[in-house]
């Protein structure tokens, strides 16, 4: 069967059939950064050497040794007896190189404000805010909590924490209070970095006042000392006394004069908090020199970066690993001219992003399928009006990008000709993982592919055995990896109660995922009560406590249903307490939305929330959430056979469709 473009049309996943795909283009394979084959089984042989190579390429102010340090499993050392300074290899070495000229961002403010910032204003900028966070006592070994826009500054504050050899907890700005408190508390913060706001859909989103709800929570008390806060809603916001300060005000008494210290590459680099299958996130804790080694080589080699030439631009916000890794680590350890953007793609019309495109002539593109798939929707004549002919690579990550999305992707944004490197990797996981390569990979619309030289990944059954081709079973990673989390931040049994009691060696990813016949990897989504939200990771734990949290709820049961743009969505089902007179169900559904949101943060806002006079239970009393996922997605209720009550779902069924 052959489509329109004349490729072949197949189901990819059925075995024995022809699947479609598109091998790079000689011109492009000549040019690309990796286009030896061979990089593949040289890495496989002595996986070490290869990162011990790669990581050469940044500055070490003491050489490292010894590459890896296994010696205590699931607890990795990498280059652990070197040293370097994480801010200084994104920053000051660019400047000895002679770039300093060079454009790092180019700030394009929602409301159409713009800067240009080159490496040596950007390193200067930096320099003086690491000299603020000294006055204001931030040390080496300190955590500091950044509660920011996607603003320059943003970026700045992470490097110039990491410049001290102190460590960050990026929270993104759409958390609540609530969520916002839990972080700090972890990770014994003892400055918050925010701004009075940033603008959001045409409008100011306030920060700060959130920022003074959370420390005011619990009667106060809070390990914070400090709130920095950066100018940029120009909102109104208040001001504690002998607690807040100005950035604006304070950064005036401080000149560009700091030289970095070199610290151990296990130095504590950053705290991202995920969510998990309980109710409680985890501080996904990276360090180092093995973070940058790795982040900067995926960074060069997947999205084949040229630094002297290309315009990068990934539009994922700093909240997440993506804005960590692929906007702030990896592009400024490579010396890559970026773009940063602050706002949302429909703010003015849906054409702001192609017209960033053409503004600042982007050439590499990254962005998640939830996005693709919006844009998608309101239709290809929108970016039909710009000039996208810059772009010459896009990539995608967060979740399986359908082969529909992959192609309108292709043909609409890569004028029919861009490779599309379709990235798999974690919170934990630091930096890609799964991804083809774009100067020798031959692309299958869907897929992931192939590990990265270096890393051995594999899917395996129940056993942990590697299954055959055209077999199904659970994604690993099997050797230590750079970019790897350490451990879970103040509690490392869960961290191997999490990703290694399954297994044993190796690490469980939480995927499922399939080899086709060629033995590529084809991700098929999580296997645990986690939820993907446009990208996002949601825990059905944490929703489900923050509703029972409710006065008015007895029991709540929360699914991620399949969602034509998000891919999946949060869709709840509520018993309401009997005595409770309060509520209507139409009324509670309002009112739940609204209570999650200020809970968790918007992100976690039930699409549907279903009040029920009984949930799905076996007999010994778990909840079968997969029979409320069929009955959310409408679709045929699954075998209930082993419900302790069977009519239940029938009754549910009837309540969704309006008849009860
Ligand atoms: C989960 C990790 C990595 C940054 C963004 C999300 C899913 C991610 C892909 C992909 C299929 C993907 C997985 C993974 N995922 N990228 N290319 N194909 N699935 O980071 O919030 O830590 O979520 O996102 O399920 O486990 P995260």
């Amino acid at each position: 069967m052959t489509d329109e473009n004349g490729t072949i049309e197949s189901h990819p996943l059925h075995h024995g059939e022809e699947v479609e795909s598109y091998p790079p283009s000689a011109e492009f394979r000549a040019q690309a950064n990796v286009n030896d084959p061979s990089v593949y089984w040289r890495a496989a042989e002595d996986p070490e050497a290869y990162w011990a190579e790669q990581a050469q390429r940044l500055s070490w102010t003491k050489p490292f040794t010894e590459t890896l340090d296994w010696s205590n499993p699931p607890f990795a050392k990498w280059f652990q007896d070197g040293e370097l300074n994480v801010a200084a290899n994104c920053l000051d070495r660019h400047l000895a190189a002679g770039l300093g000229d060079r454009v790092a961002i180019h700030f394009e403010g929602e409301p159409g404000d713009t800067r240009t910032i080159t490496y040596a204003e950007l390193t200067h900028e930096v320099k003086r805010a690491a000299n603020m966070l000294t006055s204001l006592g931030v040390e080496a070994g300190d955590r500091v909590a950044i509660y920011m826009p996607m603003i320059p500054e943003a970026v700045i504050a992470m490097l110039a924490v990491v410049r001290l050899g102190a460590a960050h907890s990026v929270i993104f700005g759409g958390f609540s209070a609530e969520s916002l408190r839990a972080r700090i508390d972890d990770a014994r913060a003892e400055l918050v970095i925010t701004a009075d706001g940033g603008y959001r859909k045409g409008r100011v989103s306030a920060l700060k006042p959130t920022v003074d709800d959370a420390l005011a929570l619990h009667g106060g008390g809070s390990t914070v000392e400090r709130v920095l806060v950066v100018r940029r809603g120009e909102n109104e916001v208040s001001m504690q006394e002998g607690r807040d300060l100005w950035w604006h005000e304070e950064i005036t008494a401080f000149d560009g004069a700091h030289e970095p210290r070199g610290f151990p590459a296990e130095t504590p680099l950053f705290i991202l908090y995920t969510s998990g299958t309980t109710g409680k996130p985890k501080g996904i804790l990276h360090t180092s020199g093995g973070y940058l080694t790795q982040a900067s080589t995926t960074h060069r080699d997947v999205f084949d970066l040229k630094p002297e030439s290309d315009v990068y631009w990934c539009t994922a916000d700093i909240g997440w690993i993506t804005g960590h890794s692929y906007v702030v680590y990896g592009p400024l350890a490579n010396g890559a001219t970026q773009v940063i953007y602050e706002g949302t793609p429909e703010t003015p019309d849906w054409g702001r992003w192609w017209s960033i495109i053409q503004k600042y002539g982007v050439t590499i593109f990254y962005t998640a399928p939830t996005a693709i798939r919006a844009c998608m929707k309101v239709g290809r004549q929108v970016p039909e009006q710009y000039d996208l002919s810059s772009i010459r690579v896009l990539g995608s990550v967060g979740e399986p990008i359908n082969p529909e999305a992959w192609r309108w992707y292709r043909d609409v944004i890569g004028a029919g000709t861009a490779p599309i490197v379709d990235t798999w990797w974690q919170t934990e996981t630091g930096a890609i993982m799964i991804s083809p390569l774009p100067g020798l990979t031959a692309l299958k619309p869907g897929s992931a592919q192939v590990p990265q030289p270096g890393i051995t990944a594999a899917v395996v059954n129940e056993a942990g055995e590697q299954v055959d081709h055209g077999q199904g079973g659970l994604l690993v990673v099997q050797r230590p990896w750079p970019s790897m989390v350490r451990t879970i931040w103040g509690d490392d049994q869960r961290f191997v109660d999490t990703y290694w009691s399954k297994f044993g060696d190796q690490y469980f990813a939480g995927d499922g995922a399939r080899y086709d016949d060629d033995g590529d990897i084809w991700l098929l989504g999580r296997v645990d009560d986690v939820m993907n939200v446009s990208g996002h990771r949601l825990s059905t734990a944490e929703i489900e406590s923050a509703l029972v949290e409710h006065h008015a709820v007895a029991e709540a049961a929360v699914v991620g249903a399949d969602d034509e743009t998000t891919g999946q969505a949060v869709v709840a089902f509520v018993i309401l307490k009997s005595q409770q007179k309060l509520l209507t169900p139409e009324g509670a559904e309002v009112e739940l939305r609204q209570h999650v949101t200020a809970q968790i943060g918007a992100i976690a806002r039930p699409r549907q929330v279903f009040v029920v006079g009984e949930l799905p239970k076996t007999r010994s009393g778990k909840i079968m959430r997969r029979l409320l996922k069929d009955a959310a997605e409408g679709k045929e209720i699954g075998d209930t056979t082993t419900l302790a009550d069977t009519a239940v779902m029938q009754t549910i069924s009837a309540r969704m469709r309006g008849e009860l």
